[in-house]
């Protein structure tokens, strides 16, 4: 079973091939909001499909030492009482988010919109990251937190004082800063609103009224009322788009192969994975759509064939934004150039994702130029393979990987525990997959 286990990491043999049917774990955006509504309600919400990866098992975990009682804590199925209204007390230890943007800077706007003493931290990737992007508006808000890194980078210690509703102007389409404000909002006075450039995924507007909180959708964002009681909530969360990517672009690559992928979120701000896989030629079909918790769910499936080289940028690059490392692998194999632009975010992800990925790309024999927001990759329809570097990047580890299904010879991929942060048991799920 584990034969694809070097000493220092995967090695994936070349000439890949996928198909069959399997599961997702659950989607990562929304169980790290769950978590949090679930600690903050007033009674007792039962959560299935929650991914027990690192990063939103931390959130829950976060929300346990800030007084909610969480029971199946590292199971995706949890029961969670929440502390109700002002609960919240409190943490005797700083709270470690790990690897998490989305746990830090989501569960920041809500300690500091319950006024809350506490000090959130991350592993050095996330210690690294931006964090003026939240610590603006919530300042503005009236919130006293030192972030302790330089620069405004965490540890981020926060200090417990009210605060007041805001319209807040986004400079970037960033669902944790509208998320973050939004949840701080709940706890201040007033309204808030927060406004931005362009449609960020919109989860946290979606399960808010699941919760029993009222939210007002604008043209351009979400505003939310202050003071709101938390409801508990019977969830299921759906299998995440972002870890169907790997197997659906996999299929894609593989001549006559036929995957699918059931029971995976099919949120229009997540899927411009499906999109681009469409205008490259692949053939996916989207099954049995309904709604659970909010979200539109549905089988995916993918049709494997040749792909061509497309330009993806603007709306459709943030809707695909967690999908570059995989779409940059399916563009090393598309007939001509796949142009990616409007990302400039992706070098403060994980890893800067852009130069790790044009890093990976040469390390197996394709042809990439990096631009300072995005790259152009130039299709080959076979590369040679080769070892590459995960640089922690869990994205970047399980992409490289599936670019093995058309190479000749294996991908080895260095630095692979950073994949139980948001897909547990990824390699044992590709190894099935292929028979
Ligand atoms: C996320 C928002 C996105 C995304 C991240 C998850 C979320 O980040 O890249 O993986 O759950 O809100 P930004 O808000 O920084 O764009």
């Amino acid at each position: 079973m584990n034969s694809w286990l070097g000493d220092s990491g995967w090695e994936v043999p070349g000439g890949l091939r996928v198909g069959g049917r399997l599961r997702v774990p659950g989607d990562k955006s929304i169980s790290h909001r769950a978590a949090i509504l679930a600690g903050l309600a007033a009674g007792r919400s039962h959560i299935r499909g929650f991914l027990t990866g690192e990063d939103t098992v931390n959130t829950a975990r976060a929300m346990a030492a800030l007084g909610a009682q969480v029971t199946g804590l590292g199971s995706p199925e949890m029961e969670i009482e929440g502390v109700g209204a002002a609960g919240l007390t409190a943490p005797s230890h700083d709270l470690d988010m790990g690897n998490a943007g989305t746990g830090i800077r989501l569960l920041t706007g809500v300690v500091a919109g319950q006024g809350v003493a506490c000090r959130l931290t991350g592993d050095a990737s996330l210690c690294s990251r931006p964090m003026g992007r939240i610590l603006t508006p919530l300042r503005a808000m009236g919130a006293q937190i030192d972030a302790e890194g330089d620069g405004d980078r965490a540890p981020l210690a926060v200090r417990p004082t009210p605060l007041s509703g805001i319209d807040y102007h986004s400079p970037i389409a960033s669902a944790q800063v509208k998320s973050c404000v939004l949840l701080a909002g709940l706890g201040a006075s007033g309204r808030t609103a927060v406004h931005e450039p362009a449609r960020s995924r919109d989860h946290t507007e979606r399960i808010l009224p699941a919760f029993g909180v009222d939210v007002e959708l604008l043209a351009d964002g979400a505003a939310i009322d202050g003071g709101q009681t938390v409801a508990p909530c019977d969830l299921t969360v759906p299998g995440d788009l972002s870890s169907a990517a790997f197997f659906l672009v996999a299929a894609a690559l593989t001549e006559g192969a036929t995957l699918t992928v059931a029971g995976v979120g099919v949120n229009p701000t997540r899927t411009g994975l499906i999109d681009c896989l469409r205008a490259m030629g692949a053939r996916v079909e989207v099954v049995g759509e309904r709604e659970e918790g909010g979200e539109p769910t549905a089988d995916l499936v993918v049709t494997g064939g040749g792909l061509g080289g497309i330009e993806i940028g603007g709306e459709l690059m943030v809707r695909a934004i967690d999908e570059f490392p995989i779409l940059a692998v399916a563009a090393c194999f598309a007939d001509g150039d796949t142009v990616f632009r409007d990302a400039a975010e992706l070098r403060v992800k994980e890893s800067d994702r852009i130069a790790a990925m044009a890093a990976a790309i040469r390390a197996i024999g394709g042809d990439v130029e990096e631009r300072p927001d995005g790259m152009v990759v130039r299709g080959r329809p076979l590369l040679p393979g080769g070892r590459i570097d995960s640089l922690g990047d869990h994205r970047i580890a399980m992409s490289m990987a599936i670019a093995a299904s058309r190479c000749t010879g294996p991908v080895v991929v260095h630095d692979t525990a950073c994949v139980d942060t948001s897909f547990p048991g990824f390699l044992r799920l590709l190894q099935k997959a292929t028979g």
